[in-house]
């Protein structure tokens, strides 16, 4: 691993994967913050951590526009006027280790609950860029491209990912060069990145280095491959990758950060601390928590932020029982959305976008 560095993460940070590098916050630590530190951020590579020299670095526009464009950073930020927006980013792959606890998922990172972050994102809006090349309407899809290197089936590759036109062109899809108020960490995509607020981290795609406009969806392994749902009877034996849905928004989900499973509770309430997050479109209205799956309380908001993008905290007050106990959360959203109740019926075989009710064991004293 990078040990001369350690890519500057929080001392409690948790290594899930050294090479590449991958990580989380504690889950306690998480739900602290409503903007999460730089240093607790976690980290979803696929590749190496390109070193991008920021002179001689630009950004390429091209496909269906009328006039393409090859930027510097210097020129990007001149040309275009600089906004903030606050954005979690959660990855597809956040809970999958419930999902494996139900059969296994192998080759893929037993992700905890912890594969999620939110911050202030800092450059311009993709729009203006877009406007300023002359977006051709025909055009479907914005296709990105990084600097990284994978490699996956025998070839070595930037990652990439595609969103819809008509996402490129809401205000809040961004061309972020900043992080909370600094120029954006090497391991977080230095010196540019998209923001894609409301959709899985995947298409949030660092080091960037292109963006084409095209009629399809991008070609990329990342695009074509991973970050596709498949229902639960799909298995890597009997796949057909085209049939795949490609993972764009987030599902609705809510977590619980503490307590933590395991955990050795005194008698008395118990406050349970947690996070939860849209859909991308619908804002989040609601939270409850059970100590028994069958009376519900509601948590109350800690934070009164309304944009879709942006996960709200929360906390809710529960008595316990002695002995062992199961707390459960789940949320619904202002269009009435609601979440499975169960990992089975969702599981599937990459283990993406588990948004089951969430669940803590914890042992109350007597
Ligand atoms: N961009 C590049 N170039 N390479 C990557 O491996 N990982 C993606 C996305 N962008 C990735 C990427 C995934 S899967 C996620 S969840 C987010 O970056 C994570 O962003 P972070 O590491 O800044 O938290």
């Amino acid at each position: 691993m990078n040990g001369v560095t350690w890519y500057d993460k929080h001392p409690a940070f948790i290594v899930q994967a050294e090479e590449p590098f991958n990580g989380n916050a504690p889950l306690d630590f998480l739900c602290q913050e409503f903007v999460t530190s730089t240093d607790l951020f976690f980290c979803r590579n696929h590749g190496n951590v390109p070193v991008v020299d920021s002179n001689s670095y630009h950004l390429t526009v091209n496909g269906m526009v009328k006039t393409p464009l090859v930027l510097s950073l210097d020129e990007l930020k001149a040309r275009f006027p600089k906004v903030e927006i606050m954005a979690t980013l959660q990855c597809a792959g956040n809970r999958r280790d419930e999902l494996q606890n139900v059969a296994p998922i192998p080759n893929e990172l037993p992700w905890g609950a912890g594969a999620i972050s939110n911050a202030v994102w800092g450059g311009v809006r993709l729009r203006d860029v877009l406007i300023a090349a002359g977006i051709d309407r025909k055009a479907k899809h914005a296709a990105f491209s990084g600097l990284d290197a994978v490699t996956r089936l025998g070839k070595t590759f930037g990652f990439g990912g595609s969103i819809p036109a008509e996402k490129t062109l809401l205000p809040e899809t961004l061309l972020a060069y900043e992080m909370n108020g600094q120029p954006l960490e090497p391991i977080h995509g230095f010196p540019l990145r998209t923001i894609v607020p409301g959709y899985i981290g995947a298409r949030s795609v660092k080091w960037l280095s292109t963006i084409t406009l095209q009629t399809e969806p991008s070609d990329n392994y990342f695009q074509q491959r991973a970050y596709k749902l498949f229902p639960p009877e799909v298995t890597p034996e009997n796949v057909r990758w085209e049939d795949g849905i490609m993972l764009g928004e987030n599902s609705l989900n809510t977590v619980i950060c503490y307590p933590a499973s395991g955990d050795r509770l005194p008698s008395g309430a118990v406050q349970v601390l947690g996070y939860a997050i849209g859909d991308g479109h619908n804002l989040v209205n609601a939270v409850e928590v059970s100590g028994d799956g069958k009376n519900w309380i509601g948590a109350r908001f800690l934070t009164d932020n309304r944009d879709v993008w942006t996960w709200r905290l929360w906390e809710a007050s529960l008595a316990l029982p002695a002995g062992e106990n199961e707390i459960s959360a789940r949320a619904r959203d202002t269009a009435g959305n609601s979440q499975p109740q169960d990992t089975q019926e969702i599981w599937n075989f990459k283990g993406y976008s588990n948004n089951a009710w969430h669940r803590v064991k914890v042992q109350v004293k007597e």
